[in-house]
């Protein structure tokens, strides 16, 4: 497991052609890598065995942007598990929050989706954050702590699990206006998510399974605010990662 990490998602917002373009512009990146930096894109569905064959001589990873919490059966329109794995994908981002406000998506759901992933081998990034309203009234930790727990508990961690947390403050992304979570405060809930994070595991388990990043309008001028916090392990990143000259600014300002 690298230090740092940059995720790409690229949502909806590429179609078939797009992902493999943008693809091919990232994997020219090959050696201008940060050897610290962990690379993972992750494509729509459809476009995912493409982009994993276009990077698949590459060291940069493939992740899905979702899955499903059974691996198999009458789930119509759900993708399995072992599909994603067998196509190549180490991680997968679950309970993105437009996930969760478009297809009203559960902690429970999330939870069922991280234990299948772990069983998988694949690396669940687990995004959570609190919405303009809640932050408003001063409920980001209580937020962050119940998701945290609601997600995560039950869940043991074994040796060689890979476990990202990712901060979303929903709020922050696809703000296209420039509006992000500030260093100081995403260090500050790093230390709120640690908390949370000792009570369901010991110390030696935190420090090799889970890594921390925060997501929201990250860009190549804001990213090294982020990654030079020690506490921040690396970022998620939507809008800029889908324009190829961006995010290969975005990638050497790691
Ligand atoms: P954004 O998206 O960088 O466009 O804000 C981040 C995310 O949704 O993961």
């Amino acid at each position: 497991m690298k230090n740092k990490i940059i995720i790409a998602n690229w949502k909806m917002s590429l179609l078939y052609q797009e992902s493999m373009d943008v693809a091919s512009a990232i994997a020219q990146l090959k050696g201008n890598i940060p050897p610290d930096v962990e690379l993972v894109i992750c494509p729509s569905y459809v476009s995912l065995p493409g982009v994993a064959e276009i990077l698949k001589n590459t060291d940069i990873k493939i992740g899905a942007q979702d899955l499903f919490w059974e691996e198999r059966g009458a789930y119509t329109g759900e993708v399995s598990p072992v599909d994603l794995a067998n196509f190549g994908c180490s991680y997968a981002i679950i309970g993105h929050s437009e996930r969760r406000m478009n297809l009203a998506e559960t902690n429970v759901m999330v939870h069922g989706k991280v234990k299948i992933a772990l069983k998988n081998k694949l690396a669940p990034i687990i995004c959570i954050g609190e919405n303009w309203d809640e932050r408003h009234v001063g409920q980001r930790d209580y937020v962050l702590i119940r998701e945290l727990n609601e997600i995560l508990g039950g869940i043991q961690l074994q040796d060689g699990d890979n476990v990202v947390i990712a901060y979303e403050p929903i709020w922050a992304i696809s703000s296209g206006k420039g509006i992000f979570a500030e260093p100081q405060e995403v260090k500050y809930v790093s230390e709120v998510i640690r908390q949370v994070l000792i009570d369901l595991y010991d110390a030696h388990r935190i420090e090799s399974s889970i890594r921390f990043i925060y997501g929201g309008s990250v860009n190549k001028l804001s990213i090294k605010k982020y990654t030079e916090l020690p506490h921040i392990a690396g970022v998620l990143v939507g809008n800029a990662s889908t324009k190829p000259e961006e995010f290969i600014s975005l990638i050497k300002n790691a």
